[in-house]
């Protein structure tokens, strides 16, 4: 069995097939937890590491629920959640469906909040734990071209300190990570001009390590990460 920092924790990291989710898992899988990664695609995609893969799309409450109960069959304790999970929308309100209006919503408020839920009530019996969600620049600031994607991070906020201080006699701890423009997937179609001098992806990951590292007598509350120099 592998050794390392976090050697028998379980993990649960949610959009871990690209982007920020699997640069991150490739990070904690140097320090020996056990990992379970959720996304729709998880399962086809290619990991050079051992993890439990669970197809899940976090739009629909029940897959949510089958892909918690695949996690209950393989441990009995979750330690830490991290919700990775996201899509973006840059447009103009008068340009945007109904359905692009849903995706948005559907993906990264109440499917964060599903995954929240079912980690919060194993965390609550077990009185230890720890969520993290990412939400974004976006979540803090307005954007006129992202009202939608703005609407989402910021009830994710809401969501997420609300779920802190309900956390706090449970002893489980809720962090809110809130990172700028990273270079990931989540451009792809939609490229910004200046994509390059984006942060990558795993030093966000690594200060989310940090965050997970924490001991138990401190809890991040908000995390922001802005661009460097
Ligand atoms: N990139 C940026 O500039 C930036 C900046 C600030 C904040 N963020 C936030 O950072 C987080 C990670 O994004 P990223 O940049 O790493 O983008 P990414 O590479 O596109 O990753 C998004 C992940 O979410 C998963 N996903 C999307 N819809 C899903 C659904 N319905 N059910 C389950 N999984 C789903 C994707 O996997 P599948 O396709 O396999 O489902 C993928 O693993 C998101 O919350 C995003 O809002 C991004």
């Amino acid at each position: 069995m592998q050794k390392g920092a976090l050697s028998g924790k379980n993990i649960v990291i949610v959009g871990a097939s690209s982007g920020l989710g699997k640069a991150l898992a490739e990070q904690l899988s140097e320090q020996g937890p056990n990992l379970y990664l959720l996304s729709r695609n998880i399962e086809s995609s290619d990991l050079s590491f051992e993890a439990h893969k669970i197809n899940c799309d976090v739009k629909d409450a029940e897959s949510v629920g089958r892909a918690f109960q695949g996690v209950d069959s393989l441990t009995d304790k979750i330690d830490v959640l991290v919700n990775c999970v996201g899509i973006g929308l840059v447009k103009g309100l008068e340009h945007t469906t109904q359905e692009e209006i849903n995706n948005v919503i559907d993906t990264d408020l109440k499917g964060v909040i599903y995954t929240s839920q079912e980690a919060y009530k194993r965390m609550v019996e077990k009185k230890n734990g720890h969520i993290i969600n990412v939400s974004s620049t976006s979540g803090l600031k307005a954007r006129p071209d992202e009202t939608i994607y703005c609407a989402a991070k910021w009830g994710l906020r809401g969501f997420t300190e609300s779920l802190r201080l309900a956390g706090v006699p449970n002893k489980v701890r809720v962090t809110g990570i809130y990172p700028g423009g990273m270079q990931t997937n989540f451009w792809k179609g939609n490229e910004p001009k200046n994509l390059e001098a984006f942060m990558q992806p795993a030093d966000i990951a690594e200060q989310i390590v940090n965050v997970i590292k924490a001991p138990v007598s401190i809890s991040p509350a908000e995390v922001v990460i802005e661009r460097g120099v």
